[in-house]
């Protein structure tokens, strides 16, 4: 077999060497304190069977999509759950993807244009920082959460002169400006003020896109997500919201308006160049929004919702809260200081059969490795106040 060229290999031994390698763990059977699964979607029966039910209903025996969506792969289905998507979501238009990822490369590579100018959080997802490397515009980061250096690298990178143009608005060859957030952060739990910002960008005319990805099915009536739950929808230039998380399938959505739609629709290459998700996918996905507006959903979100007031309660008690990130979601996150030895104790935990993950730098900056405890409706009691106990003993 060839090999993998020189330079290559030494690019892995370097990680061998700083203990960073990466490798596809093999699925186990521990608490799952890890997963994005927080609702047990993903295993429930109930949508399972509805996706049966539905699927013979509604598809003839259709095994793949067959073609990209702009040629043979848009089923019925794709137009049938948009639609419904712009209910739930209280948008113009939704615009279904094949994942999160694909969704934000989309995006940020067609979205932004040569003079234009893309601001992040400096702790944005990958999908988000890779589109924007696709694009032409330049970008700027702001430090994590904080409006106030956002503003101030606004200022710094285009000028009061040129701002005044922006809001105005009045050429069509003036920058545009835009801001892309997360609504949960993926790797903190946390979130920005987003009603302020919101606000901000409104007034500035700038261009706000959040990404809910871990907000959907876990904030709001319905699990609609924290921009609903906010009422700041209508200040979002995009939201992205994904169904691989509490949703418990797979894809993604941009929702907007219809003109962004129709522009996305001509532009992103990663919506015209790939084979569509299967029609099953697609009533996988509507048979778990389904669940979460007409059926039970309420009650996983109300079980997820206490298990976060237990975690966060039992960190009082246990004196760790000042260990851990300040989160209201799902995503709860201890810092240890360095990868052997956050590794080390996820790996304790491990042996009394709890799944947490360490995760390590470079994926977050140096000193700020962490462990990631994901919570879900299906963790009991015990289980939460077990893991925790653990956890002061190890550090
Ligand atoms: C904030 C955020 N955006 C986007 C994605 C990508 O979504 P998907 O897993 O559907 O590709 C993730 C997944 O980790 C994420 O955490």
């Amino acid at each position: 077999m060839p090999q993998l060229p020189q330079k290559l290999q030494q690019k892995l031994q370097d990680r061998i060497d700083n203990k960073t390698l990466r490798s596809l763990p093999l699925s186990n059977n521990l608490i799952d304190f890890s997963s994005n699964d927080y609702l047990g979607f993903a295993s429930n029966e109930t949508i399972y069977a509805n996706t049966f039910q539905l699927g013979l209903k509604k598809n003839s025996v259709q095994n793949g999509a067959s073609g990209s969506r702009l040629l043979s792969g848009n089923h019925a289905m794709y137009n049938e759950l948009e639609k419904w998507l712009t209910q739930f979501h209280n948008t113009e238009s939704a615009l279904v993807f094949n994942s999160g990822y694909d969704a934000n490369i989309g995006f940020f590579s067609a979205v932004p244009q040569r003079n234009d100018i893309v601001f992040y959080d400096e702790f944005i997802h990958a999908s988000i920082r890779d589109g924007i490397k696709m694009s032409n515009a330049k970008s700027y980061k702001f430090k994590h959460n904080d409006l106030e250096d956002l503003k101030s690298k606004i200022k710094q990178a285009v000028g009061e002169s040129q701002l005044d143009s922006v809001r105005a608005s009045s050429n069509i060859s003036n920058a545009e400006i835009y801001i892309v957030t997360e609504a949960i952060f993926s790797m903190d739990g946390d979130s920005p003020d987003l009603k302020k910002l919101s606000e901000y960008c409104d007034a500035e005319g700038f261009h706000l896109i959040i990404d809910e990805a871990h907000a959907i099915g876990v904030f709001g009536k319905n699990g609609v997500g924290l921009v609903q739950q906010l009422a700041i929808e209508k200040k979002a230039f995009a939201r992205i919201v994904t169904f691989g998380k509490a949703l418990g399938c797979h894809g993604a959505a941009i929702l907007g308006s219809e003109s962004l739609k129709n522009y996305l629709i001509n532009f992103a290459r990663s919506i015209i160049y790939t084979t569509a998700l299967t029609p099953h996918t697609v009533t996988t996905i509507f048979s778990s929004y389904n669940y979460l507006e007409l059926s039970n959903g309420q009650n996983e979100i109300g079980v997820l919702q206490k298990n976060i007031a237990l975690f966060k309660s039992k960190l009082k008690s246990l004196g760790l809260e000042k260990n851990f990130v300040s989160s209201v979601s799902a995503i709860q996150c201890c810092i240890v200081s360095g990868n052997d030895k956050v590794k080390t104790i996820s790996q304790k935990l491990a042996e009394k059969g709890f799944d947490v993950k360490a995760i390590l730098s470079p994926t977050v900056p140096e000193g700020k490795e962490r462990l990631r405890f994901c919570l879900h409706s299906y963790n009991s009691p015990d289980e939460v106040g077990l893991v925790l106990q653990l956890l002061k003993k190890y550090l």
